[in-house]
């Protein structure tokens, strides 16, 4: 899968660089052509020597050295890799590259990429906890940079945490799984649906639900990412959306419905990742309701299941579902599937830490109509989402090959 591909692994200063050498040796033998950029401070931790003789290129270091790809060097790297890969990447560079700050060659070849790139995180715990940390690899993920999380356990300095960087094979499948997966959603338009509705009781109330719209939202990304046409059908979150999407920007269940039929015809693939409220009011009032001084009641009536709709009419689309229950979660997210004739189900249980409403992460099961499933760990949603387009690519290509 690597023979031939390009990959710069940039290596920035922290005890953990002492990794990227095996990295770099692994996709060596693996048959990539590797480039290897260290900042200065990497060549305190690791020599130089060390990364030309495991990638067998020369290494780049200075920004302002005799060029060794006969070009400008960093525009060079930029455009030519197929992946560039930060192992460790440094709070300081990951800062940098939050910033868009160009003051050493990594930086550099960071701010002219246009392709994919991934982020091995490596540092003190603190560090990595900080606001700071969290709040630039926030906007970086937000940008498409792929993040490998940093794994949690004793460090160089004594703490104890999450930033140790990922190990060398975890960070080698990920740069297989990102360069198997690209572009393979090319020439396809993807629907996804995100956040919550809004059903109004008047002009300033409505009912509604905990969606935050980050799951469909990286969902959307990842889609992008392979490729994809994405139309975005958004119920009102805070999100800045990927580069590249088409939103359509919804509030009711009803509009959500009429926005989805409406785009339908031009899909190949729906992802229904929306909260979309079964029930609202019978009668929006035109006015604010005053305080009567008693109870007030509202009669609720039942919106379009949308995605119930689509599995009627989808014909050889590919229809995609989640599921959020708080019990029983296996059996209720099956019976959804094969009620709404869906290809695969996402099942999450919104009551598990770090699952469902709200929260960076997500802890899903695949469901498939043959009754086949899969229980994933706990991920990053963007993590969540590359993996539900991984199986998304797997299904159309069967449907391709039957
Ligand atoms: O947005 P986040 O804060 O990141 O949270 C993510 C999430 C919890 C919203 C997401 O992971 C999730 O579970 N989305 C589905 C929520 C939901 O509405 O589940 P459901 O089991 O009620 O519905 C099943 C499926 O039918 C969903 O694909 C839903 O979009 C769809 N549906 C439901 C009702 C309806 N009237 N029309 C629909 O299309």
């Amino acid at each position: 899968m690597l023979r031939g591909k390009i990959i710069v692994v940039g290596v920035t200063g922290g005890i953990a660089a002492y990794k990227s050498a095996e990295l770099v040796s692994r996709l060596r033998k693996a048959g990539a052509e590797v480039h290897v950029i260290m900042t200065p401070n990497a060549c305190n931790f690791v020599g130089p020597l060390t990364m030309q003789s495991l990638s067998a290129h020369p290494v780049h270091v200075e920004m302002f050295g005799e060029s060794k790809l006969g070009g400008i060097d960093h525009i060079e790297l930029a455009q030519r890799a197929h992946l560039l890969v930060m192992a460790p990447a440094s709070a300081n560079m990951i800062a940098k590259a939050a910033c868009g700050l160009a003051d050493n060659l990594l930086a550099t070849v960071l701010l002219a990429r246009k392709g994919p790139v991934l982020l091995a995180p490596a540092m003190n715990t603190a560090m990595y906890l900080n606001p700071l940390t969290q709040a630039n690899l926030a906007k970086l993920k937000q940008l498409g940079y792929q993040v490998l999380e940093p794994g949690v356990g004793f460090q160089a300095c004594g703490d104890q945490g999450p930033g140790r960087m990922a190990e060398p094979p975890e960070i080698f499948a990920a740069c297989e799984r990102i360069l198997s997966g690209m572009r393979r959603l090319e020439g396809k338009t993807v629907l996804v649906t995100a956040g919550g509705t809004r059903e109004p009781i008047d002009p300033v109330r409505y009912i509604g639900n905990h969606s935050s719209g980050k799951m469909g939202y990286a969902v959307a990304g990842a889609a992008i990412e392979a490729g994809a046409r994405v139309i975005l059908v958004s119920g009102p979150v805070s999100l800045e959306p990927p580069p590249g999407a088409e939103v359509v920007p919804v509030g009711s269940a009803s509009e959500m419905y009429q926005a989805v039929m409406e785009h339908f015809p031009a899909c190949d693939v729906v992802i229904k990742a929306a909260a979309v409220a079964d029930y609202r009011p019978e009668q929006s009032s035109e006015h604010k309701i005053k305080k009567s001084g008693g109870d007030l009641v509202l009669k609720l009536v039942q919106n379009p299941d949308i995605l119930k709709e689509l599995g009627k009419i989808k014909g050889d689309k590919l229809l995609v579902g989640f599921a959020a229950e708080t019990r029983d979660l296996l059996d209720n997210a099956a019976e959804k599937l094969q009620r709404k004739n869906l290809d695969m189900l996402i099942a999450n249980d919104v009551t598990k830490p770090g699952a469902g409403f709200g929260s960076d992460t997500n802890l899903v099961a695949i469901l498939y109509p043959d009754g086949g499933k899969e229980i994933l760990p706990l991920l990053g949603k963007s993590e969540v989402a590359r993996e539900i387009i991984s199986r998304i690519v797997a299904l159309l290509d069967k449907k391709t090959k039957e």
